[in-house]
């Protein structure tokens, strides 16, 4: 399905999802000292930062918006993957078990007319982790305690044949900096360019999203 934007619809969908990460801040962080908005910034600046493309910018800024989209989007997502059999409703090459927020934030981009490069980096980032905490042990020991403890209900580290699948995926680098990205973005005080700043990037992102499927 592919969603095609004019400026005016496109400029909507930023204003719309850019509200909806913004309503989700207001809530706590689960487990961690900043909030959820300062942990995507950070993400986000780190991507720039690495002269990372469009797309992968974007999706370090919204890789927790499944989180915070409203529950009836997240339910549709959830019945439509549940109708579908095996993993064939993930994109991702690697079986992803019990389904979380970054299938929903996968799905939920995709809906709004998002390229499937952003799609799949959004719903890989906790595969990521599970890959690298069965691949660098001083990874897993550098995790925080909140994502050690979440790790356990992601489905743990990876099998020796999970890791080689995950290596074989196209955008395994990609998804693989993401993560490391993500582990970092949890400074306390740090002062980064606001969401705004990622607007036009975001518009002009979903005006050719129709062109790159
Ligand atoms: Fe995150």
């Amino acid at each position: 399905m592919t969603t095609q934007h004019s400026l005016g619809s496109a400029q909507q969908t930023v204003e719309s999802i850019f509200a909806v990460l913004e309503e989700g801040s207001k809530k706590e962080y689960l487990g961690e000292d900043i909030s959820q908005l300062e942990h995507s910034l950070q993400a986000a600046q780190q991507a720039r930062d690495s002269q990372a493309d469009d797309e992968t910018v974007i999706a370090a800024l919204l890789h927790d918006i499944g989180q915070f989209c409203d529950g009836q989007t997240a339910m549709s997502i959830m019945a439509e993957a549940s109708d579908l059999k095996d993993n064939t409703a993930s994109t991702n090459t690697v079986k992803v078990g019990v389904k979380g927020h970054e299938y929903i934030g996968g799905q939920y981009l995709r809906r709004l007319g998002f390229s499937e490069k952003v799609a799949q980096l959004v719903e890989a980032h906790v595969v990521a982790k599970r890959y690298l905490t069965a691949t660098d042990k001083a990874y897993y020991v550098g995790l925080s305690s909140a994502s050690k403890a979440s790790l356990k209900y992601q489905g743990g580290p990876f099998s020796e044949d999970q890791v080689k699948e995950f290596e074989r995926d196209p955008l395994f680098r990609e998804k693989v900096q993401l993560r490391l990205w993500d582990d970092k973005a949890k400074v306390v005080g740090l002062d980064l360019p606001g969401l705004e700043s990622y607007k036009d990037m975001t518009v002009r992102h979903l005006q050719r999203g129709s062109l790159q499927q």
